[in-house]
């Protein structure tokens, strides 16, 4: 058969698919890698012939895709899923179906208890298994309530649909990219070595085809992902072994993508290939998420971080020396089992010594399965409290001065979305910063040359310079 013939014979079927066309409402919590795995499914989906929508009411399934990092962002889920259950039953009333799938981390973590606690839930998916969501969702159908909670042998990016030209337009001009996933370091706090399982690194011609694709689709910033992304690992094409620098090597060779950044890094798999990537790729943007959790080596050593405060100073340095204009991010717990006076006055020097130009802090949670629920000696919840006050208080102090810092530099500007005012569009800075500049002649996907002027609550100002 012709192309043309094949075209020709397809529209019919169109106009059938369009007349049993299927709504899908996602609504993702937690991490990017989430967000990516969200638009995944949302693809695959669609050929089955469902249309993602932002209305909830709307919807022939709504999929809720969760996180199970920290207790809150659980509990979240199932007062979501009280909500849902009274809007299926109207539905009903209506005469209209609606179908409620629980996907991600508490998915993966609390499956049984969701369908036990939760009866309108018909549809309970681990972040391994989401390429069977279309085979799921019949089942479903036929009447079962579906749980797909194993670690699937077979690989689920193999299965689940690269973004196609049409949705990676709509989607903007800078996209997630996940090369990696689950974690083998197995930190005594963290419960995603349990729910993402082990380390899998994705081969290099699925991520560069995939890379690839988004860049055609009008992509220029790719984020590469992995719950651990610098422990990436594959092979070159003379079966050489690869690291996250070599990878980021062969990214830097497509056409078109301008900037590079990847996320999240632990500070013992920060190679010399790595590091030295920083130096000699442009396109790897100079701003490094490198959480260290605590500043007490005490802590650190109860977390089974395996690295010490002066090891990361000096890991920093490295970096820093192949890359001087480099800004760094970094999560930290408060409140770890333990966790003295003392203790915390190391967390708060270790931020002084570093100087963060962006960070993520937490009181510690307590999962059940990970070694740290089972320490004795928690720290109260009013001294958590306190203790994330005056960190918080102390990584917004450094945000603003790195953004003040930034005021009277020249930098280049990935124009991202439409600002309020016409005219105006917003941007990306390298240190991952929005900034408002008025850019009549210049449009969404331009990479302009821009002079900082002032900083904004969430945000900076600048001028086009000609
Ligand atoms: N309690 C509080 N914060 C946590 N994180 C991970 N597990 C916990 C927990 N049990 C934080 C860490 C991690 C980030 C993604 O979430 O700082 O880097
Ligand atoms: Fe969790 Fe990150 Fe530690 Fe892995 S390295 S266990 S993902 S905090």
């Amino acid at each position: 058969m012709t192309q043309e013939t094949a075209v020709l014979s397809a529209k019919p079927e169109m106009a059938l698919e369009s007349a049993a066309v299927r709504k899908v409402f996602v609504k993702t919590y937690g991490c990017q890698m989430n967000v990516y795995d969200s638009d995944r499914m949302t693809d695959a989906l669609a050929k089955d012939g469902y249309v993602a929508t932002d209305v909830m009411e709307d919807a022939d399934l709504v999929l809720l895709n969760t996180c199970h990092i920290r207790e809150k962002a659980a509990e979240k889920v199932y007062s979501a899923l009280g909500r849902l259950r009274e809007l299926k039953k109207k539905k009903a009333g209506e005469g209209r179906e609606m179908m409620i799938g629980v996907a991600g981390c508490v998915a993966q973590a609390e499956g049984d208890e969701i369908l036990r606690r939760a009866p309108a839930v018909d549809l309970v998916i681990g972040p391994q298994t989401y390429h069977r969501l279309p085979e799921a969702l019949k089942r479903v159908k036929r009447g079962e309530r579906v749980l797909e909670t194993d670690y699937a042998i077979e690989d689920k990016f193999e299965h689940l649909p690269a973004p196609d030209k049409a949705k990676t337009r709509a989607r903007g001009v800078t996209a997630f990219l996940t090369v990696q996933e689950g974690c083998d370091k197995f930190c005594t706090f963290c419960v995603v070595p349990y729910t993402r399982g082990s380390e899998v690194s994705r081969p290099v011609a699925q991520i560069v085809s995939e890379a690839q694709k988004l860049v055609d689709g009008g992509v220029r910033e790719i984020t590469l992902l992995g719950q651990n992304v610098n422990a990436w690992h594959g092979s070159g094409p003379n079966g050489e072994k690869w690291g996250l620098g070599e990878l980021l090597h062969r990214l830097s060779e497509i056409e078109g993508l301008a900037r590079l950044r990847y996320t999240t890094s632990h500070p013992r798999d920060m190679d010399d290939s790595l590091i030295a990537a920083h130096r000699d790729l442009p396109q790897l943007m100079p701003y490094l998420h490198l959480p260290i959790q605590s500043g007490s080596n005490r802590i650190l050593k109860a977390m089974n971080r395996r690295h010490t405060t002066a090891e990361y100073i000096a890991l920093i340095a490295r970096i820093k020396a192949a890359r001087p204009d480099l800004a760094l991010s970094g999560d930290f717990i408060v409140g770890f089992p333990g966790e003295t006076d003392e203790d915390f006055a190391d967390t708060l020097s270790l931020v002084e010594t570093v100087g963060y130009a962006q960070a993520f802090s937490f009181k510690y949670s307590t999962r059940p399965g990970t070694p740290g629920a089972d320490l004795e000696d928690q720290v109260p919840e009013d001294v958590k409290a306190n203790r994330l006050e005056r960190l918080q208080a102390l990584l917004l102090k450094q945000q603003h001065a790195f953004a003040e810092q930034c005021v009277g530099k020249t930098i280049d500007l990935l124009l991202e979305k439409p600002g309020r005012m016409p005219g105006q569009l917003i941007g990306r800075s390298p240190w991952l910063q929005s900034v408002n500049v008025d850019a009549k002649s210049s449009q969404i996907g331009d990479i302009i040359r821009v002079r900082i002027t002032g900083t904004g609550p969430n945000s900076l100002f600048a001028e086009v310079v000609s």
